[in-house]
């Protein structure tokens, strides 16, 4: 995804990218877990001028962990699919964990059951979870968005409404914080309660 103005569903992936990164950087991080790696393009912002920084990634594709591979030569990679239990991943503790553009592959129980999972067991006292992603602030955006985008509204991807996914996190005990940064994306900030 090319820099500046984008097409719906990456308007301002880039903004996203840097806004995740950020959060992520200011919660100093001696270690840092990237869900859906991908190609790096999270990790590498994350790490860049922080080369002690302690960088995982997960993701299920072979091919984008061999091309993070090229952009993260220290980082430690692992394939797994994060739809399944990933309770069986040997994890350790991570002060950050950040999730860029992967989450709306899960509808919103998995979303949670995922988040959940991950901040409980594996993020250190104080420790950060940041999700930037497709979103919009309400149901009803949503909904809106919906039809007026009608063609490129992928109906398989469960696209966030941080209104009704605030509402989730709150009632499985977890704090948290929403920013919309582009008119279809935006990033939660998620601790423990
Ligand atoms: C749109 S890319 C985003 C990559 C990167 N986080 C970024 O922001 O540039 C989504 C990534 O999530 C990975 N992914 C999708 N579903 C997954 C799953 N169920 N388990 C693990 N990785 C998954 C894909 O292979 C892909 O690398």
């Amino acid at each position: 995804v090319r820099d500046g103005d984008q097409p719906f569903p990456f308007t301002g992936y880039h903004d996203v990218l840097r806004e995740v990164a950020g959060r992520l950087r200011r919660a100093d991080p001696r270690r840092v877990l990237d869900l859906g790696v991908g190609t790096g393009n999270l990790a590498e912002l994350v790490i860049a001028g922080n080369p002690d920084i302690e960088l995982w990634g997960v993701d299920f594709s072979a091919a984008m962990l061999e091309r993070a591979r090229a952009k993260l030569p220290a980082a430690r990679l692992l394939r797994a699919d994060l739809r399944e239990d990933v309770a069986g991943l040997e994890l350790p503790r991570f002060d950050a964990i950040g999730a860029t553009y992967v989450l709306h592959e899960f509808d919103d129980a998995r979303k949670l059951e995922l988040v959940s999972h991950l901040i409980r067991s594996h993020l250190t006292v104080g420790g950060v979870l940041v999700a930037g992603d497709i979103g919009f602030e309400t149901v009803v955006q949503r909904e809106l968005a919906r039809r007026h985008l009608a063609g490129r509204w992928d109906p398989d991807e469960h696209y966030f409404a941080a209104d009704a996914f605030v509402a989730l996190l709150q009632a499985a005990g977890l704090r948290s914080e929403y920013l919309q940064v582009s008119p279809c994306a935006g990033v939660f900030t998620i601790r423990s309660g």
